[in-house]
């Protein structure tokens, strides 16, 4: 059938270019050791950064919080889905990470994705520029585009360029839009310049943590907490599906952002709430986080990141200067970066391959992400693994 057709050559174009994704079925829980595809294996390829993903409180308080409220919500927020175990999460969430701004407010959400669309969509609109970093994810892309604001792309992390873009624009209503922590780079984003020039060209900034939520900052508290940054301009987007080990998303900011979201945003106000339980699950993560288990998390998996930066800015291919748990080491061809990742496969080590349109075309990399739950003798199989691939053959 010639609709079939099509799709088989669109798939074909997409193997012949190195771009088929594959999925791997994991048959025990995210950790640093897995058993994924029948084999174990050390895993660097999710982003439990800090291990909480099987921790036993969290998966005690999801079972906990399924027989008190049982398996699902029943509705969206503003239908019946709404249950007591969100509204704890809410206020636990503004009280933990919302000093950024005065009367913080939370607003949860299914997803990451889902909590971009919704605060691009509702906070941008027909008539508003929307000034978005190089890099960004791909939901903060997505959610721009829905908006149908302009949308100026500005060089990765370059303030200079954005506030000559700024400078010149006349639209009524600015967003600018980062990543606290890229995503496939982990770099920071220079957020106390870019407070600044919220602040002097009337913007709002909404800076997506998903990477740095826990991980980063007094207690884990993100990024913003980490650069001390406070401003009535800021909308703080944190994820629950890394760090944190759960699933879902939280906008924060002043309670009247919060709830034109809650009004406005249809992609809060179309879908069917998260189950409670997972809400229950995540407040139990966050006292793990903010506690003594947190720290001592965060500066072990601190010192797995100095260490493999050191063994990184050995091997022969690129490192990115990069302080956070995502480390990757740029390749360049998704051929190569294909048959590196399918050796270190071979012996044990599961780093994916990230390539376009994930990364931009001539820098596929080996995405190396860390978590707390990997050991000293888990780097050290990497690291054996990466200087064998680095030599001649
Ligand atoms: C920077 C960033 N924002 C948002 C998301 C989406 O979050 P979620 O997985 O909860 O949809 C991700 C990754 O998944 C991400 O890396």
């Amino acid at each position: 059938m010639f609709l079939l057709d099509t799709l088989r050559e669109g798939l074909a174009d997409l193997d012949a270019r190195g771009l088929t994704r594959r999925r791997r079925i994991a048959d025990t829980p995210c950790a640093a050791h897995m058993t994924v595809d029948g084999r174990p294996i050390v895993g660097f390829a999710g982003n439990d950064y800090l291990g909480l993903a099987a921790h036993p409180r969290l998966v005690e308080a999801m079972a906990e919080g399924a027989r008190r409220y049982g398996a699902g919500s029943g509705g969206s927020h503003l239908l019946g889905g709404h249950s007591r175990a969100h509204a704890v999460l809410e206020d636990e969430l503004a009280e933990f990470a919302g000093g950024f701004v005065d009367a913080p407010r939370a607003l949860t959400f299914s997803t990451g994705y889902m909590s971009n669309l919704a605060t691009l969509t509702a906070l941008a609109g027909r008539g508003t520029t929307l000034f978005s970093d190089a890099l960004n994810h791909a939901s903060l892309i997505d959610g721009a585009r829905l908006s149908r604001a302009d949308v100026q792309i500005y060089p990765h992390a370059d303030t200079q360029a954005l506030a000559a873009m700024l400078e010149a624009s006349e639209a009524s209503v600015k967003v600018i839009v980062t990543d606290a922590v890229f995503s496939m780079d982990g770099n920071i984003a220079p957020l106390a310049s870019l407070v600044e020039l919220a602040e002097r060209h009337g913007a709002w900034l909404v800076v997506d943590d998903a990477h740095g939520f826990g991980v980063l900052g007094p207690q884990g508290r993100g990024a913003l907490a980490q650069a001390a940054l406070r401003s009535a301009h800021l909308v703080y987007l944190c994820t629950f599906g890394k760090a944190v080990g759960a699933a879902g998303a939280a906008v924060i900011a002043h309670e009247t952002v919060a709830e034109w979201l809650l009004q406005r945003a249809r992609p809060y106000i179309f879908t069917t709430a998260s189950p409670p339980a997972v809400a229950h699950a995540v407040s139990a993560s966050l006292s793990l986080i903010a506690g003594e288990e947190g720290e001592t998390r965060r500066r072990h998996l601190d010192a797995l990141i100095a260490r493999t930066r050191g063994i990184l800015a050995r091997t022969r291919w690129q490192p990115v200067d990069s302080p956070t748990a995502v480390q990757p080491l740029i390749i360049g061809t998704n051929e190569d970066t294909l048959a590196l990742a399918a050796r270190l496969d071979a012996e044990g080590l599961w780093v994916p391959a990230i390539r376009p349109p994930t990364v931009p075309v001539g820098t596929a990399r080996l995405r190396i992400s860390l978590s707390a739950s990997h050991s000293a003798e888990d780097i050290d199989r990497l690291e054996a693994a990466l200087v064998r691939m680095g030599e001649p053959t």
